[in-house]
């Protein structure tokens, strides 16, 4: 039985962003679901408070926060399944939240995914080349994007013997990275434009999304055009 409820939201946790606020998007809903056994998918910047510790509190203040904004139930024991986009560069920033769920391994995880962004502008290409490349984009992409939304896909369907999974996606400022992954999955799991996702992602940071990230959020988008989305526009808006 899958978890079908998924709930995008964006959770600012350190003082420096506290004003952020976004809407919620809904993904599916499974009306045979224990709605108390739902799981939920965030994202958000660092979630590590100025004193160096891991900002559980902050964070599950926020989402229980946005959940209530969708009337939905916040989950009271869950399994937080930490996805960190971090590279080893933020070695310091990374050690806090391991060293966290290494000293209560029962309330969670942390999983690492590095993403580093396309220096390649699709639009540069040929046609040809570029929808070559977009059909091969499993096998080259270092943030391997299309991979990644099926890992997403199959931990918001599974649950755990600690309870439903409260993922939450972040890199430092919770806009590149973060809007590149989270960009990826509004058009993969909720059918959004990729003109829609970008929008949304520039909307609701602070400055617009980096280049980097937005070649590898638009290579994603001509994978989608040229497998299950052949409608997607993926040209920039
Ligand atoms: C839903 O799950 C909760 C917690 O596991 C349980 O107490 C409750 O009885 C369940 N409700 C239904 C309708 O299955
Ligand atoms: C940091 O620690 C100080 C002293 O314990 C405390 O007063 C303060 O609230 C803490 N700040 C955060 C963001 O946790
Ligand atoms: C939540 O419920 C309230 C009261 O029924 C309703 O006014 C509001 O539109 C609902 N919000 C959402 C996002 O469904
Ligand atoms: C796909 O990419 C891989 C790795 O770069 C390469 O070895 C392979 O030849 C490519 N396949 C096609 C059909 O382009
Ligand atoms: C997850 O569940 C959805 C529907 O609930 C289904 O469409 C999708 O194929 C499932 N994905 C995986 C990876 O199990
Ligand atoms: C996804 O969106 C496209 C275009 O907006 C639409 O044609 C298609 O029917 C949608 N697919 C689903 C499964 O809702
Ligand atoms: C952000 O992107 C939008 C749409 O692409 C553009 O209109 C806007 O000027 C950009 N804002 C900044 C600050 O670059």
């Amino acid at each position: 039985m899958s978890a079908a409820m998924q709930l995008v939201g964006v959770v600012a946790v350190t003082v420096a962003v506290a004003g952020w606020l976004a809407p919620v998007a809904e993904a599916s809903y499974d009306a045979d679901q224990n709605k108390s056994s739902t799981n939920f998918l965030f994202r958000g910047n660092l979630p590590v408070t100025d004193n160096h510790t891991f900002a559980k509190e902050a964070l599950v203040a926020r989402m229980q926060q946005l959940a209530a904004e969708q009337n939905l139930t916040f989950p009271e024991t869950f399994y937080f399944v930490d996805l960190s986009l971090l590279d080893p560069f933020e070695v310091a920033d990374a050690e806090v939240e391991i060293k966290y769920f290494k000293e209560h391994p029962n309330e969670g995880e942390y999983i690492n995914w590095l993403t580093v962004g396309d220096v390649v502008h699709p639009e540069e290409l040929p046609v040809e080349a570029r929808l070559a490349l977009a059909r091969n984009l499993s096998h080259w992409q270092m943030d391997k994007l299309p991979q990644r939304m099926g890992a997403i896909d199959a931990l918001l369907n599974s649950t755990t013997v600690h309870g439903p999974i409260v993922a939450y996606i972040h890199c430092e400022a919770g806009m590149d990275r973060t809007g590149e992954m989270s960009g990826s999955y509004y058009m993969h799991a909720l059918n959004w434009t990729f003109h829609q996702a970008l929008a949304y992602d520039d909307s609701i940071e602070t400055r617009n999304i980096s280049i980097y990230s937005q070649n590898a959020f638009q290579w994603y988008c001509y994978f989608l055009s040229v497998t299950y989305q052949p409608w997607q526009d993926c040209s920039l808006p």
